[in-house]
This record gives structure tokens, C-alpha cells and sequence, in this order.
């Protein structure tokens, strides 16, 4: 009784369903006999694009796909027939007899149409990627017939390639339109793939190359570091092997929206938005400046922007033609002052260089940078190498054999690699290539050079690896350390890399180096122990950081942290030099940061001038690209949890450098479940439901960045969100003055006006979406970074700071059992406010 009553719904709803799919145009499909009329669209299942008729300025009639919700006008990403458009409103798109789709005019002329297909009863559908494809009616779904992403226009979605597939030779590449935004019909632009060599792409106009994005090193383009743009959000992928070559995006967060374009004067334009915004900000673009334009130096020329003039010659080399170099034109390039000896030649290495055109290159991908070297010197035609792939280290060979054309200088930190150029050694002079070793296991150089040197410290030999080299293996982080739920899906040591053992330090030279920790070279102090200025007997300084001996980690176990995080490396990180376990010990080895801690300046009326609005703006950018690293993209997410003025050192240039990060591993406060008993942070800066629950994320980071963002700017210290005066407290002012409209007089005092105020504003909106109260409210790195970077992103309304509980509310919720957070959290906290 039941199953019948169960049934007929069930036969009267398929019925419905079945009759429905014949006789109208279901949202995302055509099928059979249907057509679709130019007052009709496809709409894709999720509602996200549209395939329908439009019109171009030229008042043509055009086919295309564009996205159902942008404004104001509607951002159209592919074209079917963009250069024999429907010169009347009457055509429509219907079926063809070989499977394929026909796009005809009133009098059912074929005005454009898709290549043949197999199908026998073909179905035309619009994917929520924005792929228009034909299938066969009930068969694999993901069997596509034919796609318009194999026939790009002039926009790359998500998921789509750009490149060659090198079995059947299609290639899939950008044609800019006439007028972007305009007339559809083929533009004077497109790119190209070049596969030889290391592969790497170019804007062409016409036969003529305007842009090159320098080879695929592993992280993006040798010639295009604005392309991570450091954000997670957006993946790359390069692929590059017997079968296809192709570059390739995914988005990886839902509610981004993110589209690359060629435009109608030659620039490779990425646009992104948020949803719910449908505004498209410009995230980046090239070519940007006179040193992106192709072949600018000519030869063995270097292009620096920021030089004047901005051509220089490799070292070794003198301009071919110097009175045209002096009138600023480096066209010529330039020519070797000493010719080469082949077997007597030495290499010279350029550092953070995008990489010379590699069509003619030598490539191999498995060989080190040893051997490269050795190819390189045994080849007499060869002119200089470099590691294929920049990832863990390096990786692979690159040989040119040719001049070196398109070479640009980056800085430290902002892109490119080393390259190693063949001089006569009457050309290279003293160092040479020596510090090839160093840089072979990715440490710093004049670290290595000093401490190996000159110090006695051993710095232990480097293990010799049993696996064979060309045995690519690589080994899950996880299965040396248990705390796999903090662990990325990465992989690390890469199998041409040995592995580098822990550089150690003798408690003794630290002893010597620090006047016996002296109380006068003491220049800090935390939760985690003292840090000491120090001296090496070579004559670099360091700073020590002796940790307190509540740590209950074994040797082993804590080696093996400090190994992880030593290889954490970025320009906006203090790079960790070693440590020292000696005595019932453990000892901390860093780079010195002249200029000492942020704290030491913001907070500080004599010195807060020196960071006007510029510096301050660098170093908001700097800290959050280093967090961004530390989330995302190091090889394991690392919580930091002690973020605040006095853990941003700076460098002698100001370069902020996050201090402190990883501590929290090594005194293994961090367990798997994202809850801890021992709350270390300082007041002030904890997210509500850190110090409160002991709930750690990263979002709780992105809090103790907003109130940093806010203090930067302000000059003032927050000084904690457990007054129940919310006047008192500097979230509490910025969020009235927010509402008030009043916020610009948040504004240091002592920046003056050298400020931007729309750079002021995004900062202020940025520091207070940061610390809003709900942690899911808040964003993640990666868009604060793109926010930070991008000038027209436009951003949520922040809701209220997390700042509204009062200390009562935090007391009853600490139970017993958490006595010991209470404890610490205000052991951590007096101390660390106090010290300096
Ligand atoms: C679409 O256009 C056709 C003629 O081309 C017309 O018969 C039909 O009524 C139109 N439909 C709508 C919804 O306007
Ligand atoms: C539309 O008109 C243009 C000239 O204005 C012509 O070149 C083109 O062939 C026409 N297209 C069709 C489909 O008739
Ligand atoms: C549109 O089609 C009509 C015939 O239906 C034709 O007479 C007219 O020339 C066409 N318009 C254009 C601009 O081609
Ligand atoms: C349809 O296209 C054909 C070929 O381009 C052309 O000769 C014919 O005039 C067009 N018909 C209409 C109604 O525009
Ligand atoms: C049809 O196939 C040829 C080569 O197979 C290709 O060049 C052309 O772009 C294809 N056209 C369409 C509309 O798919
Ligand atoms: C590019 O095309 C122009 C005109 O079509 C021709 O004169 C020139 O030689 C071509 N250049 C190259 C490098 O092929
Ligand atoms: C996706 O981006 C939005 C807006 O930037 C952000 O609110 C959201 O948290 C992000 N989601 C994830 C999973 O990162
Ligand atoms: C629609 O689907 C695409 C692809 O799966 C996805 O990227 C996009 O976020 C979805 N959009 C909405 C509004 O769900
Ligand atoms: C690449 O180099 C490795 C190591 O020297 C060698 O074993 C391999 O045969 C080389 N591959 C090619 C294609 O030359
Ligand atoms: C040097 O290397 C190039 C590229 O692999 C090769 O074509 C050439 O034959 C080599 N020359 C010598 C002398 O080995």
C-alpha cells in the first residue's frame, strides 16, 4: 500500500520531466531540433554565464558567452563568430547533420559553425565553467565532442589552457579583439606558446613580438613576478610534457572571480572579483614598463627600471655601439670585452634576473646545477645556465648556447633568478661562481661563507643521498612529523637537493658571541626566552635567541623543528641561521635586524617621524605578504600567534621581517586539534576566540594583523579589548570614528599629509575588516594581500571589532581547567609588553 501510494507521484513527476525536455529549451541545454533565437539565451545550471546573442559597437549581431551578473556592461569571454557577424537580428543557432553546431542567417546561410562531430544525437550544453560543449545524448557526460575552450577569443577562464597539444597540434592561444569591450572581430594582438627549450610564452602583434614572459620556473614565469601576486586563491599550472605544453589557472575559492584578457593594445590584463561586488578590479597586468617591452637592451643586454638609463651590459660586456647607448638606445646590445678560452672560462652569476629567451635552449630537467655547470664548461658554445626550476632549492638544467636576449633586472625578493654567465676569467675577477654550493642547498650565502669559514662552528657535512638522482622521489613532510593536520599536501627535498643537515652552533662561540649574555647585549625578551645581540669572531652579528627551558621537547623532536622552519624563507621573514643544543640548552641562531623592532619606532615620539606614510604603507605590505607565506605558502601552514609591533624587526633598509614565527611549534603548544591549553599571545592583539576558548586559526592571525594595521597607522598601541570603555581602547576609537566619519584624523600625526588618503582609507577598511568580531567574517591572507596590492579592489563594510566582551565574561569562561591559559597569558603578556 505504501509503495503505490509512493510511486505514483514518482511516474507522474518523471512524465512531467521527460515531457518538458522535449518540448521547450530546458535552462542549459539544446538538444534535437531545438534552436536558439536571438531574443533566446542558454543559462548555465549555477546561473554563472550566459550564451546568447549580443551586439558590438559596430551594431553587428555576434554569438558569445558572457557572465550572467557583472556590470555595468556585460564582460563578454568568448565569441563564436567574431569575424562574419549576423548583419540582421534574425538568425539563430541551431544543429548541423554532422553533429556539429551552425550559426545561419534568416535565409539559413551557414554564417559560422563548429567542427564536425561523432554525435548521433548531439547535445549542446553551457557548463557553469563558462565550456559550451557538445556531447551525446546519454553517454559520459565528460566526453566532449567539441569545446569552445579549444577556440579561445581573447579571455582564459578558470580551467582553461592556453598552449599546444603536441599529439594532434592544436593550439589554444589569446586573440585580442579589434576594440576590447567593443568589436569583437580579430584583433592585431595574440599570444604564443613556445614550446623549445624551457617553454615560455609571448604577445605577438602581428609577426612581431612585443612581450615575453620569460620561462616556466616552477613558481611563474621567469618575467612576470606580479603574476603570483601572492594570493592562494588563484593556482597556476604549467604543464609541460611529451604530450601537450599549456598553461592553465583554477580558482580556488567560490567566491572569486577571476578572468584573464588580452586586450586591444597588446596588455595581458587579470581581473578579478568578489562576488556579490560584480566589479572587476585589475589585479595585474603587462607589459607594465620600458623594461617589459621585448629585446629592449638588445644582446647581453640587462634592462633595470629601476636604473637610469635602464640598459646595462652583463658584466664582461661593453655596448656594442656606444653612441647609440648613450642616446638611450640598447637596441644594439652588447658585445664580450675578453673572447672566451673555453676550458680556462669561469662563470659569473646575475642574480634575480627573468631568465634570456630559451627557444634554442638545452633543457633537462634532472640533472643539479653541478652538473649543469659541468655541461656548461665542457660545451664551448655554451653561454650560460640555470636551474630549470627555482622550487626547494633548484632543479634542472638550462643551457643556451646562443646570445642572451630579453634579460631584466629584478630586486632582491621581487623576482627572477641566478643566472650563470660564461666570462673569460679575466672578466669575472674574484669570486666567480664560488658560492655555487651554498646555493645549491638554499642558504644564505654569506651566512654559509662566514659561519663555514672562518668560525669553526661545523656546519655538519651534507648527507649523501643513497637514492639515485634521476629517482624523482619525494617524501610527504608527514611521515617524519605527526602533526599532519598543520601539514599542507606538499611535498619537500626535492631529489636533487641533499638534504641539508642542521647548521650547529657551540654553545660557546654563542657564549663569547653574546659577552656571556650579557644584560647590555640582552635586546629582548618573550614568552619563549631572551634574545641577545651577538658578534661573531668573523664579525657578523646575530641575534640569539636563548629559549627558556620550560620546553618539554626531546632533542630530536626539536631538531627536527628547527630544521622545518629553517627552511622557511622569505624576504619578510627573519631568516633563521642555526641553533644550539648543548647543556641542557637550546639556542636560537638569526640574522641581526639593525633597526631593531617596530615598536621601537612606532611607539616611540622621537622616532615615529622617521616612518612617514611610504614606509609605513611598505612595511603594512611586507607583513602580510610574510604572513600570507606563513599560511599558505610555505611548505607547512604555520599558525604564528604571537604577532605585534615588537615581532616585526626591520632591516637596515626598513624591510619589515616577521620575528617569532614557528615558536609556537617548538614549544609544541600546537596539537592537531585546533584548541589549545596553553594560549600564548599578547593582549591586545588575540582574536576574541584565542583568548577566550583557546580556538586558533589562521583567522586569528588575520586579528593580531588588523590591530597591527590600525596601530601602524595611528601611532597608538591597542592596548587590549578587556576594558569595558571601549573609549580606552584603540579599536574601540577606530570603530567610532569609522561610524562617525571621521577616521582620517586616526592618522598618525607625524606621517603629515605625505599620506594617500585612498591608500590611508583602504588601510583603515582593511585593519578593521581584519579584526572584525567573527573569525569567518574576517578575510583570509590572501585577500588581504590582493586588497592591499590592487587599486581598485572594492571591499566588504567591516561589522563591529572583536572587542565587545568585557574581562567578566572572559574569567567565567576560562574554567578550571584552563587555569593554566590564564596563567601564561598573562605571564607572556606583562612580560613581552614590557620589555624594550
Ligand atoms: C523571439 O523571436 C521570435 C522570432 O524570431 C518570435 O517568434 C518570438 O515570439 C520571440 N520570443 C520572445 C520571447 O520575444
Ligand atoms: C555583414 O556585413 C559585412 C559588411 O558590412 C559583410 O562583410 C559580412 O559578410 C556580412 N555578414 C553576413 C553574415 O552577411
Ligand atoms: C537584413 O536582412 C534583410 C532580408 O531579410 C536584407 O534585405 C537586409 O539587407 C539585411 N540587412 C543587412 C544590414 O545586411
Ligand atoms: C545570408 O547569408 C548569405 C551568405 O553570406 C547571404 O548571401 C544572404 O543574403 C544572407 N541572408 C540574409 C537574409 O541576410
Ligand atoms: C575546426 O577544426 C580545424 C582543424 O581541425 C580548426 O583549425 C578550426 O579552428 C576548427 N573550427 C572550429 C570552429 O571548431
Ligand atoms: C612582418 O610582416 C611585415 C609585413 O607583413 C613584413 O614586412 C616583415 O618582414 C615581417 N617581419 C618578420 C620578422 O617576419
Ligand atoms: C573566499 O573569499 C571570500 C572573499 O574574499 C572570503 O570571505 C572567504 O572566506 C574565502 N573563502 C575561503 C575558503 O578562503
Ligand atoms: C558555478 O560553478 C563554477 C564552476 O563549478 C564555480 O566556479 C562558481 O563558483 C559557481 N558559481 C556559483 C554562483 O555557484
Ligand atoms: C639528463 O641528465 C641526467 C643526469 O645527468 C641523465 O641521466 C639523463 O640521461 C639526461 N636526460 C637527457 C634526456 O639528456
Ligand atoms: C653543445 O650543446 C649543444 C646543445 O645541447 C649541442 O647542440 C652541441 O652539439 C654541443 N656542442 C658540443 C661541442 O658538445
Amino acid at each position: 500500500m505504501r509503495s503505490f501510494t509512493n510511486s505514483i507521484p514518482f511516474f507522474i513527476f518523471w512524465f512531467f520531466t521527460s515531457q518538458t525536455f522535449f518540448t521547450t529549451t530546458s535552462a542549459d541545454t539544446l538538444t534535437g531540433t531545438q534552436t536558439l533565437r536571438t531574443n533566446q539565451t542558454l543559462l548555465s545550471s549555477n546561473q554563472t554565464y550566459v550564451l546568447g546573442f549580443f551586439t558590438g559597437s559596430n551594431s553587428n549581431l555576434y554569438l558569445g558567452i558572457w557572465y550572467r551578473n557583472t556590470t555595468p556592461e556585460r564582460t563578454i569571454v568568448w565569441v563564436a563568430n567574431r569575424d562574419n557577424p549576423l548583419n540582421n537580428s534574425s538568425g539563430f543557432l541551431k544543429f548541423g547533420d554532422s553533429g556539429n553546431i551552425v550559426l545561419v542567417n534568416s535565409s539559413e546561410n551557414t554564417i559560422w559553425s563548429s567542427n564536425q562531430t561523432s554525435a548521433k544525437n548531439p547535445v549542446l550544453q553551457l557548463l557553469d565553467s563558462g565550456n559550451l560543449v557538445i556531447i551525446e545524448a546519454n553517454s559520459d557526460p565528460t566526453k566532449y565532442l567539441w569545446q569552445s575552450f579549444d577556440h579561445p577569443s581573447d579571455t582564459l577562464l578558470p580551467g582553461m589552457k592556453v598552449g599546444q597539444n603536441l599529439d594532434t597540434g592544436i593550439e589554444m592561444h589569446l586573440t585580442s579583439w579589434k576594440i576590447t569591450g567593443k568589436d569583437p572581430s580579430t584583433g592585431d594582438y595574440f599570444t604564443k606558446l613556445d614550446y623549445h627549450g624551457l617553454p615560455e610564452m609571448f604577445i605577438m602583434n602581428n609577426n612581431r613580438t612585443v612581450f615575453r614572459t620569460g620561462p616556466w620556473n616552477g613558481e611563474g614565469y621567469s618575467g612576470m613576478p606580479e603574476m603570483h601576486a601572492d594570493t592562494d586563491s588563484i593556482e597556476f599550472s604549467f604543464i609541460a610534457d611529451a604530450d601537450e605544453v599549456y598553461y592553465s589557472y583554477t580558482i580556488g575559492n567560490n567566491s572569486l572571480m577571476s578572468r584573464l584578457i588580452l586586450t586591444s593594445d597588446g596588455q595581458l590584463q587579470r581581473f578579478t572579483m568578489v562576488e556579490g561586488t560584480e566589479v572587476w578590479s585589475k589585479f595585474w597586468y603587462v607589459p607594465r614598463d620600458q623594461c617589459d617591452d621585448y629585446k629592449e637592451c638588445g644582446p647581453n643586454g640587462i634592462c633595470d627600471n629601476n636604473a637610469s638609463p635602464v640598459c646595462k651590459c652583463v658584466r664582461g660586456f661593453s655596448p656594442k655601439n656606444q653612441q647609440a647607448w648613450d642616446l638611450r638606445d640598447g637596441s644594439d646590445g652588447c658585445v664580450r670585452n675578453t673572447d672566451l678560452d673555453c676550458g680556462n672560462d669561469k662563470f659569473w652569476k646575475v642574480q634575480y634576473v627573468k631568465l634570456p629567451q630559451t627557444g634554442t635552449a638545452f633543457l633537462n630537467r634532472s640533472m643539479t646545477l653541478l652538473e649543469c655547470e659541468a655541461l656548461c664548461q665542457r660545451n664551448c658554445s655554451c653561454t650560460a645556465y640555470a636551474n630549470a626550476d627555482i622550487r626547494n632549492g633548484g632543479s634542472g638544467c638550462v643551457m643556451w648556447i646562443s646570445e642572451l636576449i630579453d634579460m631584466r633586472q629584478y630586486s632582491e625578493g621581487i623576482g627572477g633568478q641566478d643566472l650563470y654567465v660564461r666570462l673569460a676569467a679575466s672578466d669575472v675577477g674574484g669570486s666567480g661562481k664560488t658560492n655555487n654550493i651554498a646555493e645549491i642547498v638554499g642558504i644564505t650565502v654569506s651566512a654559509i661563507v662566514v659561519l663555514f669559514g672562518l668560525l669553526g662552528i661545523y656546519l655538519i657535512r651534507r648527507k649523501r643521498k643513497l637514492q639515485s638522482i634521476s629517482n624523482a622521489n619525494t617524501e610527504q613532510i608527514g611521515s617524519f612529523h605527526r602533526n599532519k593536520d598543520l601539514i599542507m599536501n606538499e611535498t619537500v627535498f626535492s631529489s636533487n637537493m641533499d638534504d641539508l643537515e642542521l647548521p650547529m652552533f657551540d654553545f660557546d662561540t654563542l657564549t663569547m658571541a653574546t659577552n656571556n649574555f650579557s644584560e647590555a647585549n640582552k635586546i629582548g625578551e618573550g614568552g619563549f626566552g631572551s634574545v641577545y645581540k651577538g658578534m661573531l669572531v668573523a664579525g657578523q652579528e646575530i641575534a640569539v635567541k636563548r629559549l627558556s627551558k620550560t620546553s618539554l621537547q626531546g632533542v630530536e623532536e626539536f631538531k627536527n623543528e628547527v630544521k622545518l622552519i629553517i627552511k622557511l624563507q622569505h624576504r619578510n621573514l627573519v631568516r633563521m641561521l642555526g641553533c644550539c643544543i648543548e647543556k641542557d640548552e637550546k639556542l636560537l641562531v638569526y640574522e641581526y635586524m639593525e633597526n631593531r623592532s617596530l615598536d621601537s619606532f612606532l611607539f616611540n615620539k622621537d622616532k615615529r617621524h622617521l616612518l612617514d606614510w611610504k614606509r609605513r604603507f611598505d612595511i603594512i605590505r611586507g607583513i602580510a605578504k610574510g604572513l600570507l607565506y606563513l599560511h599558505y605558502d610555505s611548505r607547512f601552514r604555520i599558525i604564528h600567534r604571537d604577532l605585534k609591533a615588537s615581532n616585526i624587526l626591520l632591516d637596515k633598509e626598513m624591510n619589515p621581517k616577521i620575528s617569532d614565527f614557528g615558536m609556537a611549534r617548538m614549544f609544541h603548544t600546537d596539537q592537531t586539534e585546533a584548541n589549545t591549553l596553553r594560549v600564548v599571545g599578547t593582549y591586545g592583539y588575540m582574536a576574541p576566540e584565542y583568548a577566550m576558548d583557546g580556538n586558533f586559526s589562521v583567522k586569528s592571525d588575520v586579528f593580531s594583523f588588523g590591530v597591527l594595521v590600525l596601530e601602524i597607522i595611528s601611532g597608538k598601541k591597542n592596548r587590549g579589548f578587556y576594558y569595558t570603555n571601549h573609549d580606552m581602547n584603540l579599536l574601540g576609537n577606530v570603530w567610532k570614528q569609522w561610524r562617525e566619519g571621521t577616521i582620517l584624523e586616526l592618522i598618525d600625526s607625524s606621517i603629515g599629509d605625505s599620506y594617500s588618503t585612498s591608500e590611508g582609507l583602504r588601510c583603515i577598511r582593511i585593519g578593521l575588516l581584519c579584526v572584525q568580531e567573527r573569525a569567518e567574517d574576517r578575510p583570509t591572507m590572501s585577500s588581504v594581500v590582493m586588497m592591499l596590492n590592487s587599486e581598485t579592489t572594492s571591499m566588504a563594510e567591516p561589522k563591529s571589532p572583536g572587542f565587545s566582551i568585557g574581562k567578566n565574561h572572559v574569567e567565567t569562561d576560562s574554567s578550571s581547567s584552563k587555569q593554566d591559559e590564564t596563567w601564561s597569558v598573562n605571564q607572556v603578556t606583562v612580560t613581552l609588553l614590557d620589555a624594550r
